[in-house]
């Protein structure tokens, strides 16, 4: 058996504080049992030279299995830890070569501030978890799972998608941050040099306007874009209840969203207005469940403080969704300020047998 030590990112510790340990923990794990066969062992805390690791055992690990770990929101750095249990030695620390899915600049993620963003560290965990918990998880590093945000804001998981190559679409009803995110991306591409088409037009159904549409398409390079390798990534300014009126049934792998926390944000939230997400959640769900096709999975963020774990897994399994139950599964709830405990569900639509 060889033993092996996640060093966390900073990031990862500013933004979760305590929880950042647990949290990495329950990613590893979930990571493990969809696609390691399950066989990490001892998975724990280790602090060594006074640094805490995430540390677990296991044979070896193959060139597939460390790109998949080389994705984990929380890893900044891994080692393989030599001499970990032998009496009187110091551990020496052997760094293992990496190579992330990352196909652009981390500005991409970055750059946009604005309050309401949800956390880049997170958006990465929850795209994570949710992926790993469709049926073809390994599809992540083949750059082949369509990713849907139905409440995108500005697109935070729209652009963690494209970081990892992906086609990905997302809805907001809210014009500003439609607009916002237009700005961004057609700003950064330009930027970047990246060649890409974009347009914005109005989608329309017997002459009435449904909602505005923001179409891009980017290439990583300048021969895959020739080649028409594109990554596709698609904004609708509407309701998310009318989903439907803009993408074919069963098209998406993944559906990923923060649901809204029921908290106003910026100046408002100290005069905290709390609101349950449950009421659009039941409207929205069998929409958006539509458009996920058999075997593809949901995953959910939200307030705790604002509704509780088994109303959503209630809601979720009287669509027909495997709600995620394993023991990691539970591992994710971390607070984030005074109004908001966050946690996350996860469940998979199930494939025709
Ligand atoms: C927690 S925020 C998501 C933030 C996003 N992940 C980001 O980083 O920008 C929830 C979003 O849902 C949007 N929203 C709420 N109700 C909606 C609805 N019925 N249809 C579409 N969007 C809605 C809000 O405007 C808000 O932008």
């Amino acid at each position: 058996m060889k033993t092996y030590g996640l060093l966390l990112l900073p990031s990862h510790n500013r933004v979760y504080a305590q929880s950042a340990p647990g949290l990495a923990r329950a990613e590893l794990l979930v990571l493990d049992a969809a696609v390691l066969g399950g066989r990490l062992a001892d998975v724990t805390t280790t602090v060594i030279g006074g640094v805490p690791y995430l540390t677990f055992r296991t044979e070896g690990l193959s060139a597939r299995e460390t790109d998949l770990l080389a994705n984990l929101s929380s890893l900044y750095a891994l080692f393989e830890i030599e001499d970990a249990d032998a009496p009187g030695r110091e551990p020496l620390l052997r760094p293992v070569g990496l190579s992330r899915l990352d196909r652009f600049a981390s500005d991409l993620l970055t750059i946009q501030k604005y309050p309401g963003k949800t956390n880049e560290d997170f958006t990465k965990l929850l795209l994570n978890v949710t992926a790993m918990s469709c049926d073809t998880p390994e599809r992540l590093l083949s750059g082949e799972l369509r990713v849907l945000d139905p409440l995108c804001g500005r697109g935070t998981t729209l652009n963690q998608a494209v970081m990892y190559g992906l086609d990905a679409a997302g809805v907001e009803r809210d014009a500003k941050s439609f607009d916002a995110y237009g700005t961004f991306l057609r700003q950064w591409l330009k930027n970047s040099r990246l060649k890409h088409r974009a347009e914005t037009t109005t989608v329309r159904r017997d002459r009435r306007a449904l909602g505005r549409r923001l179409h891009v398409e980017l290439g990583e390079s300048k021969e895959l874009y020739k080649q028409g390798r594109v990554i596709d990534v698609t904004m609708i300014n509407a309701d998310t209840t009318a989903a439907s009126d803009f993408f074919r049934p069963a098209t998406f792998d993944l559906v990923v969203t923060d649901a809204p926390y029921g908290v106003q944000h910026g100046a408002a939230a100290r005069a905290e207005r709390t609101r349950s997400p449950l009421p659009l959640l039941r409207d929205a769900l069998p929409v958006w469940a539509r458009l996920l096709r058999p075997g593809g999975a949901v995953g959910i963020a939200w307030n705790t403080l604002v509704a509780r774990r088994d109303e959503l897994a209630g809601l979720l399994a009287e669509l027909g969704f495997e709600v995620m139950d394993a023991e990691p599964y539970h591992g994710f709830l971390h607070r984030v300020d005074q109004a908001i405990v966050r946690d996350l569900v996860v469940a998979r639509l199930p494939a025709p047998r």
